[in-house]
C-alpha cells in the first residue's frame, strides 16, 4: 500500500520533472531542506540570522549577488554548505540539486508560471 504511493509519487514527480515544471519539485526540495534557514520566500528567516549572527541578507537567496551567481557555484554551495550551513552533498542528488536551483532562480523576480527557467 505505502509502496503503491512512493509509486505514484515517484511517477508524478517524474513527469513534474520531464514537463520543466520545475517549482513544483525544487520548491518541495525547499520547503524541507532550505525554508527553515532561508524562510518559505527564500528572504532569509531573520531569527536564524540572529541566531547565527550572520546578517540577515546573507540569506536572502532573491537578492542580486545570489542570483548572479551561476548554477555551477550555487551548486558547490550547496554541496559544501557555507557558514552555519551544513553541506548538501550526498543528501541532494544531482536531479535535485538542479530543481533547487530552479527553485532560487524563481525566488527572484515575479515570473510567469512555466516560464521558471
Ligand atoms: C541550518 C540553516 C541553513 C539551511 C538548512 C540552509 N542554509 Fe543556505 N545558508 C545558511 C546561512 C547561515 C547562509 C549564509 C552564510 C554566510 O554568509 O556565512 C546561507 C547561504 C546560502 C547561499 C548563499 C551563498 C553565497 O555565497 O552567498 C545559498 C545559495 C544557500 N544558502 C542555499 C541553500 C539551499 C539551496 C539550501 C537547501 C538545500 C540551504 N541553503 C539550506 C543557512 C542554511
Amino acid at each position: 500500500m505505502a509502496a503503491r504511493v512512493l509509486a505514484v509519487l515517484a511517477f508524478v514527480l517524474g513527469l513534474a520533472a520531464a514537463w520543466g515544471l520545475g517549482g513544483g519539485a525544487g520548491r518541495r526540495i525547499f520547503d524541507s531542506r532550505c525554508a527553515t534557514c532561508h524562510g518559505a520566500g527564500g528572504r532569509g528567516a531573520p531569527g536564524m540570522a540572529r541566531l547565527f549572527g550572520v546578517p540577515p541578507q546573507n540569506m536572502d537567496l532573491s537578492s542580486a549577488g545570489v542570483q548572479k551567481m551561476t548554477d555551477e557555484d550555487l551548486a558547490r554551495t550547496i554541496s559544501e554548505g557555507r557558514g552555519p550551513m551544513p553541506p548538501f552533498k550526498g543528501v541532494l542528488g544531482p536531479e535535485q540539486m538542479r530543481e533547487v536551483i530552479a527553485h532560487i532562480r524563481s525566488l527572484a523576480a515575479p515570473r510567469k508560471p512555466g516560464r521558471a527557467k
